[in-house]
């Protein structure tokens, strides 16, 4: 080799180097611990806030409901890997809860204590319940490797929480949720007002989800029925468990959108014509009037839906119009002033090339960072929080944050001006803008993620925590906790 031809050599494999040097190093850099603490994960966010430093902790899983108090409704459920057959006849793959998916309809009245045990039969990963859209106590969130571990086959976990607010809820599977959720490791949970507050005449679930390609309503590929005769009220509880957000239109009668994610709304108007979005994770009650020699068809798609007495078979197109919940019902006071926030956070979601845990991608960030380093918002008991979510990633994301409601404060600037609109699963849309505001009133540390939950496993995902509360569970470990 001459001279000159060696030292072309050299620089070439100098430049290399150059290039790959930092690529290799931000790999590396990439690589996930076999098993790591969420509390030493991450950006510690104070929102603006000069943190305490209090050193007196509890671990999360001490947050608990009195254990002297009885239980009023108990339900045991039974996870399995197993064959669920739709009522087509068509079979496919997935999880059951009792032998059924979706699992069993939980119903309470508020303020009676709910005791689920969760036993997990041969699910070889692991399972959990959480309570979507519960605000349960921090110990019972059933987040793996964060509220608890993974409960392995043989073993079982007891849930136990005081059903406070009333509403539609749903749980599920929070270990490996992406895979556990889609495959119907999931139920509807119920809470009404106690005896004697007006109820409608007919109370319904519509649980949608999408078994391996298939659109269902309560488990049927295609439609599920309620008898209700002229003139009487219903209340159709609508649970979105997809990934992606799903319109629901009504054929048969004007409607109200009397709640969403469990919240009444205040003053709602009647509408027809008009869909009603329900986020991924999300949940609308829509209650309506049977019309005196008709009945009601509530529109999930074009092939499933509620039918409500003598409805029509066959299905409307879709309304172009989407009912705007920013401006829908009246406004009231949401009992604190967000103007006047402790903590202020910042949501900011995009998407740029790197590695996840080795893996080169096109990965989701949260401020600009991949996981792990997304933020820990890290409160006080008592505080007021703000948080703008502003998505600019090219795709919607439903965003979900365990263990509290926020309000909707605005839009893309503009200010809501309906009902107080809380929520726990917020579609966001692409461009968009929100702010939201919650009061930190349940110690604990809480997911924060989109429930859009393969973008989840793709590192959309961020914790709120409390200062004092500790984090004993581990990602990974022993138990193989993968809440994503
Ligand atoms: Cu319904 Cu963290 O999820
Ligand atoms: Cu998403």
């Amino acid at each position: 080799m001459s001279l000159s031809r060696r030292a072309k050599t050299l620089t070439a494999l100098a430049a290399t180097a150059i290039v790959l040097a930092p690529v290799a190093w931000i790999w590396q850099a990439s690589l996930l611990p076999e098993s790591y603490s969420i509390a030493d994960m991450g950006r510690h966010d104070h929102g603006g806030h000069t943190g305490t430093d209090d050193a007196s902790t509890v671990p999360v899983d001490a947050l608990t409901v009195p254990d002297d108090r009885e239980a009023d409704v108990r339900a045991t459920l039974t996870a399995a890997r197993g064959t669920i057959t739709l009522d087509s006849g068509r079979t496919v793959d997935g999880y059951t809860l009792n032998g059924t998916s979706p699992g069993p309809e939980i119903r309470a009245e508020q303020g009676q204590l709910v005791e689920v045990v969760l036993e997990n039969s041969n699910v070889d990963e692991g399972v959990t319940l959480h309570w979507h859209g519960v605000d349960v106590p921090g110990a019972m969130d059933g987040a793996a490797g964060v509220t608890q571990d993974a409960v392995a086959p043989g073993d079982d976990f007891v849930y136990r929480f005081i059903a406070d607010q009333v509403g539609t809820f749903w749980y599920h599977s929070h270990q490996v949720s992406h895979e556990q959720v889609f495959g119907g490791l999931l139920g509807p949970l119920v809470v009404t007002p106690a005896e004697g507050a007006a109820a409608a005449d007919v109370d319904v679930v519509v649980l949608a989800h999408l078994y391996d390609g298939r659109r269902t309503v309560n488990g049927r590929d295609g439609t599920d029925h309620v008898d209700a005769p002229a003139g009487s009220t219903v209340r159709v509880r609508v649970v979105n468990t997809d990934f992606g957000v799903m319109p629901v239109w009504v054929d048969g009668a004007p409607f109200r959108v009397a709640a969403v994610d469990g919240t009444e709304l205040h003053e709602p108007q009647q509408v027809e014509d008009v869909a009603v979005e329900v986020p991924a994770g999300g949940r609308g009650d829509l209650e309506f009037t049977v019309p005196p020699g008709g009945g009601v068809r509530v529109n999930l798609s074009a092939s499933t839906a509620l039918l409500v007495g003598d409805a029509p078979v066959e299905a409307s197109i879709p309304p172009t119009e989407t009912l705007d919940l920013l401006h829908y019902g009246t406004s009231a006071p949401i009992g604190f002033d967000p103007g006047d926030a402790d903590r202020e956070f910042e949501f900011g979601i995009d998407r740029r090339p790197g590695f996840l845990d080795g893996k080169p991608g096109f990965w989701w960030t949260v401020n600009g960072e991949l996981v792990p380093e997304v933020p820990m918002f890290t409160v006080a008991y008592g505080d007021i929080v703000t948080m703008r979510i502003a998505n600019d990633s090219g795709e919607a994301h439903p965003m979900h944050l365990h263990g509290h409601h926020a309000v909707v404060l605005s839009r893309d600037g503009v200010a809501a001006t309906g009902s107080p609109w809380w929520v726990d699963s917020l579609e966001v849309r692409d461009g968009e803008v929100y702010e939201i505001a919650f009061a930190a009133d349940n110690p604990g540390i809480w997911m924060d993620h989109c429930h859009n939950l393969p973008h989840a496993a793709e590192g959309l995902v961020a914790h709120l925590a409390y200062e004092g509360v500790s984090e004993p569970f581990l990602i990974g470990g022993p138990a193989g906790n993968r809440p994503e």
